[in-house]
């Protein structure tokens, strides 16, 4: 990039998911560093404003030679260039990429080259996709050494995770951190999708509980749930294996819920309103046709009226980009 370069600020809790998002979008721009001051980041750019942040003419560094742009170092084809993905998810330790069928006889030096352009990587993994109920992916080492296990660290929790066996996804850090901040002191929370536990630990660290129950129907994600409670010390996390319908009948009535099965929460949402208080919140994950979103909402709230169930819908906001038309939303819904 020539001329001064651009930054947006950043709050730093929010860096890595927007640093993503700018990656997705094209507009990260690779060639100066990211800086800290204080609590933000200013994160250099392509573009005058991203996500309402206007763009300032900044002193960032240049990247001294060193690209952290893999498709830099790559010497593919250029129609192959263009399918190269612009984003890929780092998991502690291990990038995590999917690859277009055109690009996986390149998938060695592709991965070479990612662990090239981030020392930090241990390993470079290709996903063939999420499968099953338990949501998990399909795994094959293309760079480095060692498994898919890692320990992956947000807001000061570290939690070992294998994303071969069990479901997690780095994006939601600051979903995660928004549910732990809205918690108050004492509350009585489930997680009835909770994977390794991503939520109850943040909650579980950034918030004052009195217990939170992690159910996952996946018997894999025992074991790293008690490592995880352990290696944080949070003795206020329960983790209970088992089909979240029928584990919440034998809970203590909830003041909040978490509900991140995305492909079918709603189908869960009788149930999780059984086990709720009144005046408790939800928050259901749930994705979506972008154009669908509005009046899902709606017949969502008439659904359960006819169940016998009253529900307001206090928030809906999109987080991600699921697919080119569709997205994952989460809608908060409180209990009259
Ligand atoms: C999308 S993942 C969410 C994981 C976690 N909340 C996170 O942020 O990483 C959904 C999880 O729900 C679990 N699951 C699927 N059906 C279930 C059911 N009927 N009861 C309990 N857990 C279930 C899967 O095993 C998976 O770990």
């Amino acid at each position: 990039m020539k001329g001064v370069p651009k930054c947006i600020r950043v709050d730093k809790r929010e860096g890595e998911e927007v640093r993503n998002r700018l990656a997705d979008s094209g507009l990260l721009d690779t060639k100066h560093k990211i800086a800290r001051h204080g609590e933000h980041l200013d994160i250099p750019v392509l573009c005058d404003s991203f996500e309402g942040r206007e763009a300032f003419d900044s002193e960032a560094e240049e990247t001294e030679g060193h690209t952290t742009d893999y498709k830099e170092i790559l010497d593919l084809p250029d129609w192959l260039n263009e399918e190269l993905p612009r984003s890929y998810d780092i998991i502690g330790d291990v990038a995590i990429i999917k690859l277009s069928d055109a690009l996986v006889p390149y998938r060695e030096r592709i991965g070479e080259a990612m662990m090239e352009a981030t020392p930090s990587l241990r390993a470079v993994m290709l996903d063939s996709g999420v499968k099953g109920e338990f949501r998990i992916r399909e795994l094959k080492k293309i760079a480095g050494t060692g498994t898919s296990e890692t320990v992956h660290k947000e807001f000061g929790v570290r939690m070992t995770v294998d994303p071969s066996l069990v479901y997690f996804n780095p994006r939601l850090a600051t979903e995660r951190a928004r549910v732990a901040l809205s918690v108050k002191d004492g509350e009585k929370i489930i997680d009835m999708f909770a994977g390794v536990a991503p939520f109850p630990l943040v909650i579980s660290k950034l918030a004052r509980p009195e217990v939170i129950y992690a159910v996952d129907l996946n018997p894999e994600a025992e074991r790293f749930m008690r490592t995880n409670i352990e290696n944080n010390h949070a003795g206020d996390i329960v983790p209970i294996i088992g089909d979240a319908r029928s584990a919440v009948k034998g809970l203590p009535k909830a003041d909040r819920i978490i509900m991140n099965l995305p492909q079918s929460s709603d189908d869960f949402l009788d149930s999780a309103l059984e086990a709720a208080k009144v005046g408790a919140v939800i928050h259901m994950h749930r994705v979506l046709e972008r154009a669908e979103a509005e009046t899902f909402a709606e017949k969502l709230t008439e659904r359960m009226r006819s169940a016998g169930h009253n529900i307001r819908i206090t928030r809906t906001s999109e987080l991600k980009t699921y697919s080119p038309s569709m997205s994952v939303y989460v809608f908060d819904i409180v209990k009259d």
